[in-house]
């Protein structure tokens, strides 16, 4: 079994919003990452992204600009996931869906080294059933990320049925590396935070479609009556209102109680392929911007 000195390079699986985040906090804690996708362009767009939001921290003096460009020098861009084999620890950050993730997960397990660990951001789809699909349910964990990644303080850890204490133990020490905090959520639909936060956004969404108050109103009256960041309505469009909608499935059929049913509006939107900020639309206009 591997213990924490021995990770030294972290594979990520996927290079969208999630994927490029864990890549930029790792590389910022000292770590070598190997970031693959299967799209040159998602790759080159995460080069970009993690540049930019460095960037930000050499803006603020947190970092200086030789900080920065060394932390993009431990990342290595590629289309190879073959590139895992030389990881400690490779954690997947692909679409939340599950036949891809099992896919992803079969493939790693022929090719990265049999002590290495493995981990999923999965949001909400079951560990335990995740970990079936690898060569070492012993060795692997939920690793949940939030988004924006460099910003919000969070890891959601959650084990398998068969994830070793050491694996654990192991899996957490890098979070904190990272610069994160822990919580261990057990391995139900959601976890904690999604198990909370989607059945409030759901409301929201429900609450605009019987026509309890405007897009504006809603967002303004939690915003300001309960002093979180952004309202449910605008997190919603920033988490992206497909990933919100497969959360709630997610809820609805592995609880089996319809209280977490998704608002028929909040389908209507998907349908429409209005997403949120990504798509340029969802319940806000982004087109402009
Ligand atoms: N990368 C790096 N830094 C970023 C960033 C990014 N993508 N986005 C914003 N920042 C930094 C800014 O540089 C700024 O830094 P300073 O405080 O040092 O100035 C800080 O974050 C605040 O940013 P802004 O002033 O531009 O804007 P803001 O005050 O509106 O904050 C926000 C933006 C941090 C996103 C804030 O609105 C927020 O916290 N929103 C809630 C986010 C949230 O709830 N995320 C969890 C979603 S749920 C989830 O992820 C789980 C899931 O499975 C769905």
């Amino acid at each position: 079994m591997l213990s924490f000195s021995d990770i030294h390079t972290i594979g990520v699986v996927g290079a969208g919003q999630m994927g490029n985040g864990i890549a930029h906090v790792s590389a910022l804690a000292g770590y070598q990452v190997l970031l693959t996708d299967i799209s040159q362009d998602a790759l080159d767009r995460a080069r970009a992204t993690v540049q930019k939001n460095l960037g930000r921290g050499v803006k603020k003096g947190r970092m200086t600009q030789a900080d920065a460009d060394a932390a993009v020098g431990r990342i290595r861009f590629t289309t190879s996931i073959d590139a895992h084999a030389d990881a400690q620890l490779v954690i997947e950050a692909a679409t939340e869906n599950p036949d891809l993730k099992c896919k992803i997960f079969e493939s790693l397990s022929k090719l990265v080294n049999p002590q290495a660990l493995l981990a999923s951001n999965t949001s909400s789809i079951s560990i335990t059933m995740l970990a079936s699909h690898t060569d070492r349910p012993e060795r692997f964990m939920g690793m949940h990320f939030m988004n924006p990644v460099p910003v919000m303080k969070l890891v959601e850890l959650i084990r398998g049925l068969a994830t070793t204490d050491d694996t654990y133990q192991v899996v957490r020490a890098v979070a904190e590396k990272v610069g994160k905090t822990t919580v261990e959520g057990r391995d139900m639909p959601g976890f904690i935070v999604n198990r909370v936060l989607m059945p409030y956004i759901n409301e929201a969404v429900q609450a605009l479609y019987e026509g309890i108050g405007s897009v504006q109103d809603i967002d303004t009256g939690m915003k300001l009556g309960t002093n979180v960041p952004m309202g449910p309505l605008t997190l919603a469009d920033f988490i992206g209102l497909d990933t919100c909608l497969a959360i709630m499935e997610v809820l609805h059929n592995g609880l089996g109680d319809s209280k977490y049913r998704p608002s028929p509006l909040l389908r209507k939107y998907v349908e429409a392929g209005w997403m949120g900020r990504k798509s340029g639309r969802g319940f806000y206009d982004y087109s402009r911007n």
